[in-house]
């Protein structure tokens, strides 16, 4: 049976501002497993990179989490000490940023971010290191990868940036990696062609990925399962293609209908009406209610978790019914 690598059980991240308290991850449990592709998909300021940052030990003040726990094989990240927190990312979990810059250092070559990496890391000698980081470069489409290693990250393109930051993050064949929006700010082809050769490293190694993105069309051609997030919540979650062809909540429907895919061919595109609420005045119950085509008086209480068919489940008081 496929092993639970991370499990994030109830997890607040809260941030106290000027405006009050805004939780920007609400309760929030997620499971990943070994060698799956989660896609993690909402608008802007639903809790996505904050879940990949409260993962990666990153919250910074006004920020912290508050509550719950964050296990990685079994052992608890919100528990480790700085240090140890440093040795675990990189190489057991790796974080890949919207910025390429990021994860890279602009006074070093990039020859030496990897080799040196690789050296502290696993041990190897500097040849092998350069072997090694030569091989990724070219499985991540980088042509002549022996004279991108003698250059500095300003030489470089945006796309050659970032296949590099990729890279890094698949250097140390970490278990899980998180990928925060990588190619948003990419052309669609360049976009394209990192997401195949990305695909093509993580099945070939087995690792696990937790794909953040606003968008849900990117998110169907990586993802094995889908978490749609609202208001620092995951309002529905399943296999991605269940999720896709009969979504059960109606931010998700809203989703949907707002990308060029099969389920509306034919059909305008609908924005879904209004904006994401404000964290610090939530309206009481469910907090998609304002923009919510279905909403009835019992919204005004805090929706119960449904279990749908199989491993389906939605946050919702009139869930659409799905396939059993
Ligand atoms: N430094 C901060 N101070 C106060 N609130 C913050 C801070 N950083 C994040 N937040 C809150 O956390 C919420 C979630 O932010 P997050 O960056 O995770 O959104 P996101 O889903 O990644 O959005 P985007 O698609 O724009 O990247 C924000 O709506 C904001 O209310
Ligand atoms: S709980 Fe009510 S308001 Fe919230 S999504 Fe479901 S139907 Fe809409
Ligand atoms: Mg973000």
């Amino acid at each position: 049976m496929t092993q639970c690598i991370l499990e994030i059980r109830d997890l607040t991240t809260r941030f106290e501002t000027t405006q009050g308290v805004a939780n920007a991850l609400d309760h929030l449990s997620l499971e990943i497993y070994e060698g799956e592709v989660i896609g993690l998909v909402g608008e802007s300021g639903s809790g996505k990179s904050m879940t990949g940052y409260s993962i990666m030990g990153l919250i910074e003040h006004p920020g912290a989490i508050v509550n719950g726990s964050i296990l990685y094989r079994g052992q608890d990240l919100c528990a480790l000490d700085k240090e140890q927190l440093r040795q675990l990312r990189g190489d057991r979990i790796a974080m890949i940023f919207q910025d390429p810059m990021m994860s890279l250092n602009p006074v070093l070559r990039i020859d030496t971010q990897l080799v040196e990496t690789l050296k502290a890391h696993r041990g190897i000698d500097h040849r092998d290191a350069i072997r090694r980081a030569t091989e990724l470069l070219q499985a991540m489409g980088i042509p002549s990868p022996e004279a991108r290693l003698r250059q500095y990250p300003h030489e470089l393109s945006g796309g050659m940036r970032q296949r590099i930051a990729i890279a890094i993050a698949l250097l140390l064949e970490p278990d899980l990696i998180i990928a925060d929006e990588p190619t948003t700010a990419l052309d669609v082809t360049i976009q394209a062609q990192i997401i195949h050769e990305f695909q093509t490293l993580i099945e070939a190694r087995g690792t696990s990925v937790l794909w953040i993105t606003h968008d849900l069309a990117v998110a169907s051609t990586m993802a094995d399962r889908l978490a749609i997030m609202y208001a620092g919540q995951i309002v529905e979650r399943g296999p991605a293609n269940e999720v896709l062809e009969n979504p059960a909540h109606p931010y998700t429907e809203g989703l949907l209908r707002s990308i060029p895919s099969r389920n509306v061919r034919g059909k305008p595109l609908q924005q879904i009406p209004g904006s994401t609420p404000s964290l610090t005045h939530l309206p009481p119950g469910c907090p998609f209610a304002p923009r919510c085509e279905r909403a009835a008086s019992i919204c005004a209480t805090t929706p119960p978790s449904q279990r749908l068919s199989g491993s389906r489940s939605t946050q919702c008081h009139f869930p659409r019914e799905v396939p059993s």
